[in-house]
């Protein structure tokens, strides 16, 4: 659905986007991520046929987003990060205007008006004018904008930035909900949300691409965190012993709880030490209340990787 080959952006000289090389299969969810200004908007114009790219090649549903940006824009349904929408428009008078620009007409269009509206919570507001809506409204109309010529492929800018979280819920269901009809590109900072419904992710860091996988293989695949978190009573040795297991990187003890001696035991990446902690436990006597392992997080990977200055792998 995309193919994105070698692409470039400069602004003024700058560059914003350098040499990315992606692609997103029919029917996917794929999470487009990385550190404020890494380059997740300007690709997502690109891709949008909005602004024509530096050099490189991008095919959206077969088409070339340069020569034929027509043909790409009735193909996706693109969420601005700023939604520049009509703010002295009312909701249902923009969304049949956006609806009549996209090539809709008659019942067709008034359905779809219609339908749009309820999926994206916005019919109590039809008659409100643009300018008067909170930010979380105007988010959710800009997104009935991207939806209403059913286009196979949508483009969303931090489509739940500004919602409150019973709206963010909402739109992360409408999303899996739509995955039967639509392959979703979306760049987000709630990295729990692209745990939830993303297949897979992106990350991008000044311009290049830092990795993509799905979100499993990106966790397994990080050092720093694999951690065990221990509540114990044991003896003056615990740290030491802790720390003479294979495996173990380091034990830090945390303030204590009720009582109990709190431990965070960091662990070398893909080993699997409760076991070997519980054995020794036992053997030294110690009595243990809580032991569980503690994986990393997709914020984990995010941040590693924007921390680090490693080179862009091949995707
Ligand atoms: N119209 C523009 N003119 C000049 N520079 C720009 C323009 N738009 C973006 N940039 C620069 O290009 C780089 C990438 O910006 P971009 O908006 O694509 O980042 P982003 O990943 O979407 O960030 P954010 O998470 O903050 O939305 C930044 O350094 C930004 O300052
Ligand atoms: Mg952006």
């Amino acid at each position: 659905m995309i193919e994105v080959q070698d692409l470039t952006k400069q602004y003024a000289g700058r560059v914003a986007v350098d040499g990315i090389s992606f692609f997103v299969r029919r029917g996917e969810i794929v999470g487009f991520l990385g550190p404020n200004g890494a380059g997740k908007s300007t690709t997502m114009r690109i891709l949008s046929g909005y602004m024509p790219p530096t050099s490189g090649s991008a095919l959206v549903a077969g088409h070339d987003v340069f020569r034929d940006s027509i043909s790409v824009r009735k193909n996706v349904g693109y969420m601005p990060e700023m939604a520049p929408l009509y703010t002295d428009m009312r909701v249902k008078e923009y969304l049949h205007f956006r609806g009549e620009l996209k090539g809709l007409g008659g019942r067709e269009l008034r359905r779809r008006t219609g339908e749009v509206m309820d999926l994206c919570g916005v019919t109590d507001v039809r008659r409100r004018l643009i300018a008067n809506l909170s930010k979380g409204y105007r988010q959710r109309v800009a997104l009935a904008d991207a939806l209403i010529h059913r286009p196979p492929l949508l483009i969303l800018d931090e489509p739940t930035n500004g919602l409150d979280p019973t709206q963010i819920r909402h739109v992360r269901e409408m999303l899996l909900d739509l995955r039967d009809q639509h392959t979703v590109l979306l760049s987000t900072h709630i990295l729990s949300e692209v745990e939830q419904i993303c297949d897979r992710v992106i990350m991008i860091h000044h311009g290049r691409i830092r990795a993509c996988d799905t979100p499993r293989n990106l966790k397994n695949q990080l050092r720093a965190a694999a951690a065990v978190h221990l509540e114990l009573q044991g003896n003056g040795k615990v740290i030491k012993e802790l720390e003479k297991l294979p495996g173990v990187r380091k034990a830090v003890e945390e303030e204590p709880l009720e009582g109990w001696r709190v431990i965070n035991v960091r662990v070398e990446a893909r080993n699997d030490i409760r076991e070997a902690i519980l054995d020794l436990a036992t053997r030294e006597k110690w009595r243990v209340r809580e032991l569980h392992q503690q994986l990393p997080s997709l914020e984990d990977v995010f941040v590693e990787l924007a921390a680090s200055d490693a080179p862009p792998r091949n995707t």
